[in-house]
């Protein structure tokens, strides 16, 4: 049994389709989990913040989880173009955590999805190149949905699928 962490960078759409995700795992015969970003309210990350603040346990326990993933699932919405300031913060704050962070990403399959207002695709090109460059195996294939583009559940069970290969 394989355990799939599942990431949600906005508490509407996306996280909705990050519990669609969760659902679809577990009726994979897999386990998962889904950490909310937007509810781990991190400080926003800054030189000075780093210093002031030595120990973040939500940064953490995001830490143990990635470790103990087999893989990961990102859900994020398009914001001008790019990522979202939360999920983009919350690389920032584990990038600097240890010197060795990059074990975190290195060879991780990751999957891209989005609900996003009009395209979406910038946000996955962003996510693609972010991870990419961490070392992260991102699948090719991508979910983007937005106002021409709807959900569609074997892309779901695709994803679930394949991230685990
Ligand atoms: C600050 C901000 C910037 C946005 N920029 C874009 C954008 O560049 N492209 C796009 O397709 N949608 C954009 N949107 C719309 C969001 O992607 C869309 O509302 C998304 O569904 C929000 O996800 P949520 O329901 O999970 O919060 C933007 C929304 C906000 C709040």
């Amino acid at each position: 049994m394989a355990h799939i962490l599942i990431m949600a960078a906005s508490t509407g759409k996306n996280l909705d389709l990050a519990t669609s995700f969760y659902n679809t795992v577990l009726t994979q015969g897999n386990t998962a989990e889904i950490i909310d970003l937007c509810r781990l309210n991190l400080p926003m990350y800054t030189p000075e913040a780093e210093k002031e603040i030595s120990d973040i346990s939500s940064v953490n326990n995001v830490m143990e989880q990635l470790l103990a993933s087999d893989a990961l699932i990102v859900c994020a919405p398009e914001y001008n173009g790019s990522i979202p300031p939360v999920l983009n913060n919350l690389i920032a704050w584990l990038s600097v955590q240890s010197d060795d962070f990059r074990m975190l990403f290195n060879r991780r399959k990751v999957g891209l999805a989005t609900v996003s207002g009009g395209g979406g695709q910038h946000v996955i090109m962003s996510m693609r190149m972010q991870f990419s460059f961490l070392g992260s195996n991102v699948l090719g294939r991508s979910i983007v949905i937005n106002k021409t583009k709807s959900f569609n559940q074997l892309s779901l069970d695709a994803m679930a699928t394949e991230v685990l290969k």
